[in-house]
């Protein structure tokens, strides 16, 4: 329920500086191919994807150091001082340590004041959850700027065989940032920010060391069998894309419909990077042309969390968001968490 602030209380949060980061290192299709029982054709007809980053182990790239990297970027373009930022939201599902979160490592690593800094567990959706978390603490008067992160380390955590073909050929690794900063124009920014989940499918998409919820880090260990598949992410892939284009659809007209607006409306579509068959086939949907819809999981694979604000910030370098146009984000993923967010550039 929106709070019962009169309009005049209200403010609204607008992007104000975007960033990104991802590592150097480009694993290929054809580099997968050596490793595993898999080929290029496969992967870009079933996925669009044709490489990925991966962070070379050693290298000391971590999820919060990609997320630092990327936020130093969207603060010195959002024209602010690090001493601004109010508030750190960080969202990730390959957090370097079980606890504590990234938040609070990006507060010391950037050297912000001693802040608050909230963790975001919800995977794909993580960035719109995070967005719409930042934004409501804007739109009451809480705070003026917050830094929104998504960040993923996934490629040490995949199972690099042909057993776990179906899932590690498919996500990278890498950070996007974003600055939501108060804005007096009601006109403009976050219009609005819609999010669900649907946790009777949690297992369908996730990664369950044997017997967790039970044990601990220090029992899993102890047991650790290097031959037991669950210690790898699982996806029931059909059954995800299946629900994928469904949320997908249903959070994009929720949204334009809370704001009276139409598919017609739409200027750009920033999908969260699943699935290249699966942006075309909401593009279909909604009637878009090749240039509204935003997809770079050709270059970068399915980053999570990273994956709307890295393409975000790519939109916005290439000219790509102009102001005053509709920009819809929208997301879907593991939980099953999915959401959407209209924003007037
Ligand atoms: O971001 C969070 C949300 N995630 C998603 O939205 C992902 C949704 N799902 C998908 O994108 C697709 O389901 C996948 C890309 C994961 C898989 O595509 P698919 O068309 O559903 O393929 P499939 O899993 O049904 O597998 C088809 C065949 C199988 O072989 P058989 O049983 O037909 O002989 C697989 O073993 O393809 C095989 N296969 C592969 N072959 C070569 C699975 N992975 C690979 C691979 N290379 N990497």
């Amino acid at each position: 329920m929106p709070l019962n602030l009169k309009e005049d209380e209200m403010f609204n949060s607008k992007i104000t500086g975007l960033g990104y980061y991802v590592p150097e290192n480009i694993v290929t299709n054809d580099d997968l191919s050596k490793i595993m029982d898999t080929n290029d054709a496969w992967i870009q007809e079933r996925t669009g994807i044709k490489e990925r980053r991966h962070v070379v182990k050693g290298d000391g790239d971590t999820t919060t150091s990609m997320g630092v990297k990327a936020a130093k970027i969207a603060i010195e373009r959002a024209g602010i001082d690090k001493d601004d930022i109010d508030f750190i939201v960080f969202a990730t599902l390959s957090p370097d340590y079980y606890f504590p979160g990234p938040g609070v490592l990006v507060q010391r690593d950037l050297g912000i004041k001693t802040v608050g800094a909230l963790d975001v567990r919800n995977q794909c959706s993580g960035f719109v959850y995070g967005l719409s978390v930042a934004d409501q603490f804007i739109k009451t008067g809480m705070y003026k700027n917050v830094l929104v992160i998504g960040s993923e380390l996934h490629s040490h955590g995949l199972d690099m065989t042909t057993r776990g073909r179906g899932v590690s050929v498919i996500f990278g690794d890498g950070a996007g940032a974003a600055v939501l900063s108060r804005t007096e124009d009601n006109n403009t920014g976050i219009l609005s920010t819609h999010l669900h989940s649907e946790g009777q499918h949690a297992e369908e998409l996730a990664l369950i060391a044997p017997g967790m919820g039970s044990r601990w880090v220090n029992d899993i260990i102890a047991d650790n069998d290097p031959n037991d598949e669950s210690y790898f992410p699982y996806m029931n892939g059909q059954f995800v894309f299946k629900n994928a284009v469904v949320r997908f659809s249903e959070v994009i007209i929720e949204g334009l419909k809370a704001n009276n607006l139409q598919a017609q409306d739409i200027n750009m579509l920033v999908p969260h990077q699943a699935n290249l068959r699966i942006s075309q086939f909401i593009q279909k949907k909604f009637g878009l042309q090749d240039d509204q819809v935003f997809n770079n999981i050709m270059k970068y694979g399915n980053t999570t969390a990273a994956s709307i604000p890295i393409a975000l910030t790519e939109a916005w370098e290439q000219g790509k968001l102009k102001s005053g146009d509709l920009v819809v984000l929208a997301a879907f993923g593991s939980g099953f968490t999915w959401g959407s967010a209209i924003i007037r550039w």
